[in-house]
């Protein structure tokens, strides 16, 4: 990467939100606005979006038309539609008549997204704190050092200045309290890894918990994968239930309905959580339900069981035993708690949200947070701070408290990296919001 002094702007993380927040920021210069000079910090030694999920098959949860930029630019040459151009297939994708690509493709169209800004990235290197120069303390806070370690052998580290840092380290996997992972242990985020470095010919029983989509996707591959194991999904409810993809829910992840999220009453707020948390959390899309029944049946006219569905069930904890592991699980059915032997246990038991507190360093004391603790945020994505502080820090992702259920999503991603990229240019011009308290506060 090309050193400079000082970067307009410092993304953290270069998953899909900051790769859209380069494709903005290209687009900003390129249409005459004054440049901003980027640079991104990526921790994984190459680009790669959730890829120890990519199963053979796994379809995308949105429409390909929500991609890095489509929906803040139609004419961008970032698009999906320029991707499968530039590749020779938008004749067999519109023949294919499928909104939905698969996981592997998309993660092709981003790969070649990543391929027009490779030199502004960094790669196998992590963000560990922002730091505020020493010698800025008495005045206006204008610039911020972003900290910055190699994570190659020298470890080295090394600090760049920033005039905004955009935060978009993405979700947190969530294993359940008091339960570690390990070579047997393991969490969706990890699973085709680890499932690849196994010995297949010596698994027997595999435990995958969790009633969502990941879970789902696993219980499916490893029973396509492994013939000869027996296959334990254990889920809280009574079976995989659907996610909601109908088009009146599906208006809780148009671009409006942020406006109609972080304006809101508490009361509205609330009610998208109440009625609409099945679109995304705990559930599992048709096609993939109707599979696993689909498997779980033929088996049963075969008189070769090998899927169980351990159904009103909740994993309480797993104890090593010589070479297995044994699940504890409680059961809802007859409230009873029993253990479960098996080889192999996958937690597909969720994520939390982006935190960035661990990255805010010396900016911390800055952040105003509101009576929850939770960072307060502008509608423009900026976390509001202290009067003395200048520097913008943005957050894509983290902002479910203020601007709804699409926050760690991908369905609003072009739109609200063009909102970032305005708010940054404003500011930068003065035009702008300086995002400092008080502005408008949602809780
Ligand atoms: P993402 O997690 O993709 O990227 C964050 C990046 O930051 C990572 O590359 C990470 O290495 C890096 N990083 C973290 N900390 C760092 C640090 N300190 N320094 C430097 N780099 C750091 N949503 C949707 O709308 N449609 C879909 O089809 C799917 N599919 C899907 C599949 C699976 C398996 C999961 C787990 C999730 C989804 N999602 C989804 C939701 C998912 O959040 C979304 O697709 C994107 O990954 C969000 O992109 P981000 O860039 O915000 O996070
Ligand atoms: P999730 O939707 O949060 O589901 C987690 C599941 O684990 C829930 O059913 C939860 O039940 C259950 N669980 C938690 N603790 C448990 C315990 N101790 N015992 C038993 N069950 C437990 O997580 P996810 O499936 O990983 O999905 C996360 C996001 O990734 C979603 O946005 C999803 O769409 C996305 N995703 C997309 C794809 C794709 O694009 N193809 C693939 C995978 C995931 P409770 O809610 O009752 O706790």
């Amino acid at each position: 990467m090309k050193e400079r002094d000082e970067y307009a702007v410092v993304g953290i993380g270069f998953g899909p939100s900051n790769l859209s927040l380069a494709v903005a920021l290209d687009e900003h210069d390129s249409g005459g606005g004054s440049p901003l000079q980027a640079t991104f910090v990526e921790r994984q030694p190459e680009f790669g979006w959730h890829r120890n999920m990519l199963l053979p098959f796994a379809k995308m949860q949105v429409s390909f038309l929500k991609d890095l930029a489509t929906f803040r630019n139609p004419t961008s040459r970032h698009s999906f539609i320029s991707y499968l151009h530039s590749v020779g297939r938008l004749a067999q994708f519109v023949n294919n008549q499928d909104f939905f690509p698969t996981r592997h493709e998309f993660h092709d169209y981003l790969q070649w997204v990543e391929g027009h800004f490779s030199d502004r990235v960094t790669y196998n290197a992590e963000v560990t704190a922002l730091r505020l120069p020493a010698d800025d303390h008495a005045r206006s806070l204008d610039t911020v050092q972003v900290e910055v370690r190699n994570n190659g052998a020298s470890g080295a580290s090394r600090l760049i200045n920033a005039r905004n840092v955009v935060v978009s380290t993405g979700l947190v996997p969530k294993m359940p309290p008091g339960i570690d992972r390990d070579e047997r242990v393991w969490h969706s985020s990890e699973f085709l890894g680890r499932f690849q470095a196994l010995d297949h010919s010596r698994v027997r029983r595999v435990a995958v918990v969790g009633g969502g989509q990941s879970a789902a996707e696993i219980a499916r591959h490893v029973y396509d994968a492994i013939p000869h194991a027996r296959v334990s999904a254990i889920m809280p409810s009574y079976g995989y239930s659907i996610a909601d993809d109908t088009p009146f829910a599906n208006q809780i992840f148009d671009a409006v309905a942020v406006d109609d999220y972080y304006h809101g009453s508490e009361h509205a707020r609330d009610a998208f959580w109440r009625y609409h948390r099945n679109t995304n959390y705990g559930v599992a899309d048709t096609e993939t339900i109707k599979e696993l029944y689909q498997r779980s049946y033929s088996d049963e006219i075969a008189g070769n069981t090998r899927l169980d569905f351990l159904n009103l069930s909740r994993v309480d904890s797993v104890k090593q035993l010589d070479d297995e592991v044994r699940v504890t699980l409680h059961s809802g059915r007859a409230d009873e708690t029993y253990g479960l032997d098996v080889d192999v246990v996958v937690f597909a038991t969720g994520y939390d949200p982006m935190e960035p507190a661990e990255l805010l360093g010396d900016i911390a004391a800055h952040c105003l947070r509101d009576e929850s603790g939770r960072l307060r945020v502008g509608r423009d994505y900026r976390v509001l701070t202290t009067p003395d502080l200048n520097v913008g820090v943005y957050l894509q992702g983290g902002t479910e408290h203020t601007h709804g259920l699409g926050s760690s999503l991908l369905s609003n991603i072009a739109v609200r990296s063009g909102e970032i990229v305005d708010s940054i240019a404003a500011r930068s011009t003065g035009a702008g919001n300086s995002g400092s308290a008080p502005a408008v506060v949602a809780g």
